[in-house]
């Protein structure tokens, strides 16, 4: 099982989860929609992610733990139920999203979970780090590389810190 408390081995398998491609990975949708009811949409979802990811950032960063493992644990709902159960994006690869939610839940998760439950700030800052590397990794390969989750708590979620000029002009 991924129950992983080694990093190495999340990253490992986001790797995995990466470079299979479309053709392994398990459609989830057929399964979803199963009370008829309307799905919501990944990026609804996502906005949620965002929100909670920043507020369980700045409450470790403020010794709110409490409010930090509620973050967290509802983070981990979401990607428990929210996330698979979604309508996918119309835009952009779609195929890798299940297995990368996968290993994010059993992976990064428990590690946030763990750590704020734990009042450990530095054990929190690390995992905080390695959570936001998966989420980017997920949206590198859903083409949506411009939301970017910053890896260092405290920060806006997704990162508005200015970017050059010279990037931020149109192409
Ligand atoms: C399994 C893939 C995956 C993972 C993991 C993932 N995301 Fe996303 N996220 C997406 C996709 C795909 C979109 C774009 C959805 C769309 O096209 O509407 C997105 C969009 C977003 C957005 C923009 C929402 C909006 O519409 O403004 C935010 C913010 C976001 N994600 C935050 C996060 C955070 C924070 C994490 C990690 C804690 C995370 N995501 C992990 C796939 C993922």
């Amino acid at each position: 099982m991924l129950r992983a408390r080694v990093p190495a081995l999340v990253l490992l398998a986001l790797a995995a989860a990466c470079s299979r491609g479309s053709t392994t990975s398990p459609e989830p949708a057929a399964a979803a929609s199963a009370t008829g009811a309307p799905r919501t949409s990944l990026g609804n979802v996502m906005v949620q992610v965002g929100r909670r990811f920043e507020i369980a950032g700045r409450a470790a960063g403020a010794n709110r733990f409490d409010l930090a493992a509620f973050e967290v644990g509802e983070i981990e709902e979401m990607f428990e139920g929210d996330v698979p159960s979604a309508e996918m994006p119309k835009e952009g690869p779609t195929a890798h999203i299940p297995a990368m939610a996968k290993a994010f839940l059993d992976g990064n998760a428990p590690a946030l979970r763990k750590a704020a439950a734990a009042r450990d700030r530095a054990a929190f800052t690390a995992a905080f780090a390695r959570a936001a590397a998966a989420c980017n990794a997920c949206h590198q390969a859903s083409e949506k590389a411009f939301i970017q989750v910053p890896t260092e708590p405290g920060k806006a979620v997704p990162d508005l810190e200015p970017l050059p000029a010279a990037s931020a002009a149109p192409r």
